[in-house]
C-alpha cells in the first residue's frame, strides 16, 4: 500500500479535521479579529470529510482527531465519529473540546465509540474561565469532565495554555488537580496566531519554566513508555495523573510531526505553522475521483514545511487556532 511520506521521510499517518470554525467560547487569545464565520455551505459536509479520511485510511492514516472552533456545536458529531470509527484501517478516534457540551453528549460520544478525550481548560476558577472565555460556563466544564470519568472515557487529558498575567499563577494548581484525579494535564506554550494582541515573545512561559516552577513544590519523574506525540510526560510522586508539556515554540517538535490538518473549510494545511493550505474541496466537489484526490493528498504531504521559523524570526500566523482548527 502507497503510504503519506514527506520528502524528509516523516510518514504521516495522523489527520486532524476541523469540523466547524464556530465556538460557543470567545477566549481572549483565539479569536479571530473578523470573526465571520464560513458559510454552511462552504463547510464540508460529514459525506465529504468521511470520504476524504477514507482515501488518507488507504493511504496509511490510522488516528483521527476531530477539532474546531468547538466540535460539539456540530449537530450529529456522535454520528460523524461512529462512521469514522467504522472505516477500515482507522485504530483511534478522538476528540479535542472545551468541555461545555460534554455532559449532554457523553452518551452519544460513547455510543459511537469514543474512548478518550481532550478538554480544554486554562484556568480552574469560575470568575477567571468567564473573563478568558466570555461565557459563565465553568461549572458545566467540571460536569463534563465528572460526566466523561463516569463513562469511563481514558485518558482524560487537560490540555492548559499558560499565559502570562491570565494563569501563570495557577501552574501548581493544575498539577495539584492532575494529582488528585487520575488525569493527565498537559501545558501548552502559548504560540503566535491570528490578531490577538495577547502573543508576545518577550511574554512567551516557556516548558522549562513551568517545569521550574512545578518542581519547587513536586517530585517529577518523566513518564516510562511515552506516547508518540509531541507531549513530554512525567509522573507526579504520590499521585496518579500525569503531567506533560508541549512545547511548540520553545523546541522543536517538528522532526518528529506525523500529522496534517484538515479545515471545516476544506482546505489541508500540512503544517499548523505555515499558513500555505491547499483546497482539496474543489476536488471533492470538483468530480474528481479518488485516484485523483489521493494523488494530490500525497503531492500535499510531499511538501509539507520541514519545520516552523526559529524563535527569533517567529512570524504570527494569520488565523488563529479558531479558524485552522485546534
Ligand atoms: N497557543 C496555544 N494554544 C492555543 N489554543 C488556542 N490558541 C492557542 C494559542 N495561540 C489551544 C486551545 C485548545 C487547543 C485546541 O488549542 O486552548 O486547548
Amino acid at each position: 500500500m502507497s503510504k503519506l511520506i514527506d520528502t524528509f521521510d516523516r510518514v504521516i499517518n495522523y489527520i486532524r479535521v476541523s469540523v466547524t470554525d464556530r465556538c460557543n467560547l470567545h477566549c481572549k487569545y483565539c479569536v479571530d479579529g473578523s470573526f465571520g464565520f464560513i458559510p454552511h455551505a462552504e463547510i464540508l459536509s460529514y459525506e465529504e470529510i468521511l470520504r476524504f479520511i477514507r482515501i488518507t485510511a488507504r493511504l496509511g492514516v490510522k488516528k483521527v482527531r476531530l477539532t474546531g472552533g468547538e466540535p460539539l456545536v456540530r449537530k450529529g458529531i456522535g454520528y460523524l465519529l461512529g462512521e469514522i470509527n467504522s472505516i477500515e484501517g482507522i485504530e483511534d478516534v478522538s476528540l479535542t473540546t472545551n468541555g461545555v457540551f460534554l455532559g449532554d453528549k457523553i452518551e452519544e460520544l460513547k455510543e459511537a465509540g469514543l474512548r478518550r478525550i481532550n478538554i480544554s481548560l486554562d484556568t480552574m476558577k469560575k470568575d477567571r474561565f468567564a473573563h478568558i472565555t466570555g461565557v459563565d460556563a465553568f461549572d458545566d466544564v467540571i460536569r463534563g469532565i465528572e460526566k466523561a470519568v463516569d463513562a469511563g472515557l481514558d485518558p482524560i487529558k487537560i490540555n492548559t495554555v499558560i499565559i502570562k498575567g491570565f494563569n501563570d499563577d495557577e501552574i501548581l494548581q493544575f498539577v495539584k488537580a492532575a494529582k488528585k484525579w487520575n488525569h493527565h494535564v498537559r501545558f501548552i506554550e502559548f504560540m503566535p496566531f491570528g490578531d490577538s494582541t495577547l502573543w508576545n515573545s518577550k511574554d512567551i512561559i516557556t516548558s522549562r519554566q513551568i517545569e521550574d516552577t512545578i518542581r519547587t513544590a513536586f517530585d517529577l519523574t518523566p513518564t516510562l513508555n511515552q506516547e508518540r506525540g509531541p507531549a513530554r510526560m512525567f509522573d507526579i510522586a504520590g499521585g496518579s495523573g500525569k503531567i506533560g508539556f508541549i512545547s511548540p515554540v520553545s523546541t522543536h517538535i517538528c522532526s518528529e510531526c506525523n500529522r496534517i490538518r484538515l479545515t471545516s473549510g476544506g482546505m489541508i494545511r500540512p503544517c499548523l505553522f505555515s499558513d500555505t493550505e491547499y483546497n482539496v474541496k474543489a476536488l471533492l466537489r470538483g468530480g474528481q475521483s479518488d485516484d485523483e484526490i489521493r494523488a494530490f493528498v500525497k503531492e500535499v504531504v510531499r511538501v509539507k514545511p520541514e519545520k516552523k521559523h526559529e524563535m527569533g524570526q517567529i512570524r504570527k500566523c494569520q488565523r488563529s487556532l479558531q479558524g485552522i482548527g485546534g
